[in-house]
Order: structure tokens, then sequence, then C-alpha cells
């Protein structure tokens, strides 16, 4: 773990780690804020800080040891029906991210998009993300991916409704419908399916977090709490999918 004095200083990366990350896609759902705030009898807003040092500090070791995509699970659609102060903090979290994160992301040639229905988001997060999307949007080195106002249910139903409304159109045919072209027409369209899907906090479940997606991605679930990962977390978890032999349904 970091100590907390000094998060914010960039970790020193050993040569031999630097970009050899066979992995493409990683995504998080970054679960136990809350818990860490209360063992520490803070309150839980305190936890989602924290939870976004983390963020900080997993998007620079990501980007230094070469993951192409990392999708961290920021705000759920089932997260609205929290408590109205911490749904209020969560939609300023993007801004205040990317107010002090921006400038390093674009020297690290980090690209910023998100999935997710952002269009029902307050205006000030939407601008905040849709600035940082558009100043990184050259960028080719890692793209973060935030999933804001995200939920795989309804990805996948609105996915259906605009090929049923392409279909009533004469514009696709029954044929044109597979599972390369069904991904087309989720958030994630051009988007590698991550190969290793992480759960923090001990809590084993997907949460509605990419279900078409994370088909065949290998799941970990490492009991830190969200606020406690760090640069040697993810490499745990890492070592842990290499420990797995992916199959894909064949021997
Ligand atoms: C789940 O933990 C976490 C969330 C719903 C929010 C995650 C958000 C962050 C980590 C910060 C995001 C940062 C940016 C830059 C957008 P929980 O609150 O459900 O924890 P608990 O299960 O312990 O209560």
């Amino acid at each position: 773990m970091i100590p907390f004095f000094n998060r914010n200083k960039k970790p020193k990366v050993a040569e031999e780690k630097k970009s050899n990350c066979d992995i493409e896609h990683i995504a998080i759902i970054m679960d136990g804020n809350g818990r860490w705030a209360k063992q520490r009898k803070m309150p839980r807003i305190k936890g989602h800080y924290e939870g976004m040092q983390t963020v900080k500090a997993v998007t620079r070791y990501a980007s230094d040891i070469g993951v192409k995509y990392l999708t961290l699970y920021a705000f759920s659609t089932e997260n609205w029906s929290r408590p109205t102060d911490e749904v209020n903090y969560l939609m300023k979290l993007p801004g205040d991210f990317l107010s002090t994160f921006l400038p390093e992301l674009i020297e690290k040639n980090v690209r910023v998009q998100t999935i997710g229905f952002i269009d029902q988001l307050p205006e000030h997060t939407r601008k905040a993300v849709l600035e940082a999307i558009e100043k990184t949007k050259n960028n080719t080195g890692l793209t973060l991916i935030f999933a804001l106002n995200y939920g795989g249910r309804k990805e996948i139903v609105s996915a259906v409704q605009l090929i049923a409304e392409q279909y009533k159109n004469n514009e696709i045919g029954l044929s044109e419908i597979n599972e390369q072209s069904f991904s087309d027409y989720l958030f994630t369209k051009g988007i590698p399916d991550p190969e290793l899907m992480i759960r923090t906090s001990g809590e084993e479940r997907l949460s509605n977090f990419l279900i078409w997606q994370a088909s065949y991605s290998e799941l970990v679930f490492i009991d830190t709490l969200w606020p406690d990962f760090d640069e040697k977390a993810l490499d745990q978890c890492i070592e842990i999918y290499h420990s797995r032999h992916r199959r894909f349904g064949g021997l």
C-alpha cells in the first residue's frame, strides 16, 4: 500500500516492467470505499475521495506497464438510489479528478472515454468528462474508460431497441445480426473485451458491469478495499490472471 502522505507521487516502475503487460483490457469494479471510511469512523464521501486517489495511482501504473484499456465502474445506473449527498459527491468527483489530473493524463498520452448514459448526468459532470474526452481524443497510449451511469442490462436493451428500429426501417436484415455486429451497438464498440475483471472488497459478483463483454473474462476477487488498492495489488491480480488457463470453451 502506498502511504497516504505519498499517494500523489509517481511510483517508480522497474524498467523491465514497463510496457510489457500482455493484458490489453482490465476492467475494475472499485468496491469498498464506504467500508474503508466506516472503519475509520469517517463519512462515506471520504472513502470516495480516497478512492479517487487510488484511481490516479492505478491509472499511472496501468499506463506505465502498457495496459491498453482500463475500464473503471465509477457510477452505476443503480447508484442513483443512494442518499442525495452521496450521489452529489460522486457526481462532483469526475470534475475534481480531471481538474487535478488532466495535465498528467495528457502528458502520459492517456485517452479518456466514457461508457454509460452520460446524457442523464448533471451538466457539470458531463461537461468535465466531455472536455477531457475532447482534449485527449488523439492520444494513443492507455485508454481510460469511466463507466458513468452505466448498467449492463440497460446497455443491452438499448442495443436491442436500436437494432429493432433499424430492422423495422429495412436498414438491417436478420442474417446481419450476430455476436460481432451486436457488439457494435454497445457503448464498448471498437474496444476489445476485458481479459481481466477485478472486483475489490471481497464481494464476488458482477453487479451489472459489462455483462455482455465479460463473458470470457477472468474474474479476480480481492479482499482489499478500493482506497487501499495499489500497484502491488494490481500486480497480484495480474499474477492470478496469468496462473489461469483460458480455454474459451475448448480443451
Ligand atoms: C463502491 O463502493 C464505489 C462506488 C459506487 C463509487 C466508486 C467511485 C470511485 C472509486 C471514485 C471514482 C473516481 C472518479 C475519478 C470518477 P461503495 O461505496 O459501495 O463501498 P461499500 O460497499 O464499502 O459501501
